[in-house]
């Protein structure tokens, strides 16, 4: 597999990063995750705005623009020939003796990046999935994709050792988001999610389900809600670069709606997959099929 550091294409044995990275120390730095499906990259530009703008509130200038981000990503998924999976790039502030302020002299960030295999979840999307509440102990800039991911990481292996694929954090008796997802509700067709500020990261699997209901004509309100209204709602799905829209069917142990994924999840699940060229003519190659057209 080849990777990316600061310039370079190398193997993994040349990747020789170092102990003082301040990543690695602080987990001072950003990330993002990119989709590549059938070797194209979905939504790049949208993760890579984001990755910039991340970089900005820790005060981290980056030395690349989107369009150089962009070849770096498209280099890294043609040399290592992905055909779905994502693209894992990261910022950090740069290697310096281990001191928690800034380093005084400027400093060149390192920036990393490689290619994950990966397929779609195509289990979870079909059945659904369960979410176990959890107490938001994370910071409250929530809106940073940063590196600091500890109560991310808490959150999530507690949901996992309760048989559940994803956490679902409570801050205040509000309803936040997933530990590497964003939530959404719906009750009596209307689409509930939380507003885009710091207690969440703006999703961009999130705005992209926005824009479907907004394009279906499905109301949505950016409003929080509380646990015991996500528990009444009639469907309830998460949504990330790699789970796309998941439907939750419990939540702590609890049926949600009917217990199976919801039609207007389904809907906009299916208009999901209508806006990925490699669904697309997937879909329609089973239709062929099914038509006895197939070539
Ligand atoms: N996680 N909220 C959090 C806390 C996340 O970590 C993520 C993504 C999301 C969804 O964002 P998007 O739709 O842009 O993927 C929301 C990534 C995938 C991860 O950490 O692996």
């Amino acid at each position: 597999m080849i990777y990316f550091k600061n310039g370079e294409f190398l193997e993994e044995q040349q990747m020789n990063l170092s102990v003082n990275d301040r990543g690695y120390a602080f987990g001072d730095g950003v990330y993002e995750v990119i989709k590549v499906y059938d070797g194209v990259l979905y939504t790049a530009q949208e993760h890579l705005e984001r990755l910039i703008e991340s970089a900005e509130k820790i005060r981290m200038p980056l030395p690349y623009t989107i369009e150089q981000l962009t070849n770096i990503a498209q280099k890294l998924l043609t040399e290592n020939q992905l055909s779905v999976g994502h693209i894992y790039l990261q910022v950090t502030r740069g290697v310096a003796p281990r001191a928690h302020q800034f380093p005084e002299s400027d400093i060149p960030p390192v920036i990393i990046g490689y290619t994950v295999v990966n397929p779609r979840p195509v289990e979870h999307l079909k059945m659904g999935t369960a979410m176990k509440s959890v107490e938001d102990m994370r910071w409250l800039r929530c809106d940073i994709k940063s590196l600091n991911l500890l109560g991310n990481v808490l959150a999530k292996q507690e949901a996992i050792e309760h048989s559940c694929q994803e956490a679902l954090f409570v801050r205040d008796g509000l309803v936040r988001e997933g530990s590497a997802s964003n939530v959404f509700g719906i009750k009596d067709g209307i689409l509930h999610t939380h507003p885009a500020n710091n207690f969440i990261l703006n999703g961009i699997t999130r705005r992209v389900v926005l824009q479907i209901a907004k394009d279906l004509a499905i109301p949505v309100v950016e409003k929080e809600f509380t646990l015991a209204e996500a528990l009444a709602m009639d469907e309830f799905f998460f949504t990330s670069t790699n789970a796309e829209i998941t439907p939750v069917i419990t939540i702590d142990g609890k049926q949600i709606g009917e217990g199976v994924p919801g039609p207007l999840t389904r809907k906009l699940q299916s208009a999901f997959d209508g806006q990925i060229p490699m669904l697309v003519s997937a879909g329609n190659a089973k239709e062929r099929e099914s038509n006895g057209t197939a070539s």
